[in-house]
């Protein structure tokens, strides 16, 4: 495994729409172990492909119980509800703000082997699903804040 670098807003990799996974082999493996590495290191709670630099529908998400959701192809069926929190992102480094996102989802995906799933995921991990969704589609949370968060609200 290996800790990749990751690229920062006004690089041209986080405003493409990525293309889908069609293989799931063994550098699609590699890709998703080094993803996990990486945002070990970072100390994140998300990271998808095109922040390291490829443009494929691929994203990771911690699951709050010390592993990783990988979601590759991932499709938000629907939505319901609404939650407000704070968000940030490992390519917009020291910011965070307000994003209202769904409080509970229905996502389709496949795993590192291919296989269709489908899940409800709520709360953090809706937030967390839906942040890292649109980085395939080359969108940033910060479209989406409503109000950034002052230095002295981050620490607390
Ligand atoms: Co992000």
């Amino acid at each position: 495994m290996a800790i990749r670098n990751i690229v920062k807003q006004g690089d041209g990799c986080l405003e493409k729409v990525c293309r889908p996974v069609t293989e799931f082999n063994a550098r699609l493996h590699t890709l998703l172990d080094d993803m996990r590495e990486t945002l070990a290191a970072a100390d994140g709670a998300g990271l998808a492909a095109p922040q390291v630099g490829v443009l494929r529908r691929a994203a990771i998400i911690v699951d709050g119980e010390g592993g990783y959701l990988e979601l590759i192809n991932p499709e938000i069926l629907e939505q319901q509800g609404s939650q407000e929190g704070a968000e940030g992102c490992l390519s917009v480094p020291g910011r965070y703000g307000m994003v209202e996102r769904p409080q509970k989802i229905t996502i389709q995906f496949q795993d590192r082997n291919g296989e269709r799933r489908r899940l409800e995921l709520e709360d953090f991990l809706a937030r967390a699903a839906c942040h890292e969704t649109d980085h395939l589609e080359g969108k940033l949370y910060l479209r989406l804040v409503t109000r950034f968060l002052d230095p002295e609200e981050v620490e607390a």
